[in-house]
């Protein structure tokens, strides 16, 4: 069986979903449920259709294409990712999963494979947290780690809920429909850039992950006092952003400080109230990220946060309230798929790292209910969520491979 990826086709498609977006190119804007997304979606369910894979999408926006296998009673071989993108990000993030999968499935068609186990291509839905604060939230409902009334208590910045912004996307059914039964899917794999330089810094063509590092983020509102920035003198001011400084600055002292390198801890956002040059600002709000690969370093941090919250504000005489949006496991990854994926690259003398994914991903919950693994192609100086992300052709075509001889050993 000669299985042959036809990189240019991926290429172009990478490309042709590149130009779906909301912001100028090269940078790419896909946030979750816009009519831009609406579009995108549709876009892939025709390429998925074109090849005769079986499309559907579940009420949250998960979209599924499926080959079946001789025979249908097995369990399904599942691969796949997002096409959900942040704000101003490349076009590689999450795309190459969904169309290099794609077109792994069509390198297997035609190479005259009849896999009995169904081949299915996914979709999740909403994989970056921009709309809704939390990542992951397609396969986190998918695997039942987020049950339909906490999903339904989601906002957006406007305030929609996900039930409004899911209809308005023409998404519609009960959310209780999405969780997968167990044994829905034999192995799932995800091919996805490794959104770091580790690959290639060390010249090495492919990751195997091992593990996936465990994400939190906390959601953290600062009250101090406004007022006229000339009038107000600096004695007994309450200026919430500084309180804030403070505490960002606090944040990345704890990172640092821990024993291991494995410890991150970014503040992506900051909204300043009323945000006027001339008025001292009274209300903050930030984000917090952090990450470990382990759990209970990882929770130490967000309890060394909590403690040096309380101490600013007593010291400034602020209110400060932290918020817990989301705090996960980490994800070791199934032995059985590692196992494939190496097989493969040492059959074709690529070499290959074993590795942690510092992102998440959706295999992060997939692998709650299924034997789960990634497969990481190297991403220029490592740059990733900015316009200026790139893979090359022919490391989105050695992926593809690999990902092909691996989903066709696996069904
Ligand atoms: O943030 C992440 O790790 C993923 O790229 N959403
Ligand atoms: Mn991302
Ligand atoms: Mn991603």
């Amino acid at each position: 069986m000669k299985i042959e990826i036809d990189t240019g086709r991926i290429v172009a498609e990478i490309e042709e979903l590149a130009a779906i977006s909301d912001a100028e190119a090269p940078a790419v804007t896909r946030v979750v449920f816009t009519s831009t997304d609406v579009k995108a979606r549709a876009w892939l369910e025709g390429r998925c259709a074109e090849v005769g894979l079986i499309v559907r999408q579940d009420p949250v926006g998960n979209i599924f294409a499926r080959w079946s296998g001789t025979d249908p009673s097995l369990p399904a071989v599942g691969t796949g990712s997002h096409i959900d993108a942040i704000p101003n990000a490349g076009k590689y993030d999450g795309v190459v999963g969904v169309l290099g999968g794609l077109e792994a499935i069509r390198s297997l068609q035609r190479s005259g494979l009849r896999p009995r186990h169904s081949l299915e291509l996914l979709m999740f839905t909403a994989e970056e947290p921009t709309r809704f604060g939390i990542g992951c939230l397609g396969s986190r409902m998918l695997s039942g780690s987020l049950a339909p009334p906490a999903a339904q208590e989601l906002r957006d910045g406007d305030g929609a809920s996900l039930d409004e912004a899911r209809e308005r996307a023409g998404i519609v059914g009960d959310l209780g429909a999405v969780e997968l039964p167990l044994g829905y899917y034999k192995a799932f794999v995800e091919l996805h850039i490794e959104q770091g330089a580790l690959l290639e810094l060390q010249g090495i063509p492919l990751g195997v992950v091992t593990n996936i590092a465990a994400p939190a983020s906390l959601r953290i509102s600062i009250e101090g006092e406004g007022g006229h920035a000339g009038a107000v003198l600096m004695e007994g001011r309450r200026d919430a952003l500084c309180a804030a400084a403070e505490l960002i600055l606090a944040i990345e002292k704890a990172a640092q400080d821990s024993p291991a390198a494995d410890t991150v801890a970014t503040v992506g956002m900051c909204d300043v109230f009323p945000g006027a040059v001339n008025s001292i600002p009274s209300r903050v709000r930030l984000t917090a990220d952090i990450r470990d690969t382990s759990l209970e370093r990882r929770d130490q941090i967000i309890r060394i946060i909590g403690s040096a919250a309380k101490l600013i504000a007593e010291t400034r005489h602020v209110s400060i309230q932290c918020e817990l949006l989301n705090a996960d496991a980490p994800a070791t990854c199934a032995t059985s798929v590692v196992e494939a994926l190496s097989q493969s690259c040492r059959k074709h003398n690529f070499g290959f790292l074993p590795m942690v994914s510092r992102a998440y991903h959706d295999t992060l919950f997939m692998s709650r209910i299924v034997p789960a693994g990634m497969l990481f192609i190297p991403c220029r100086n490592g740059y990733s969520h900015r316009p200026d992300e790139y893979a090359s052709p022919e490391d989105i075509g050695r992926g593809a491979l690999v990902l092909a001889e691996t989903l066709a050993v696996l069904a």
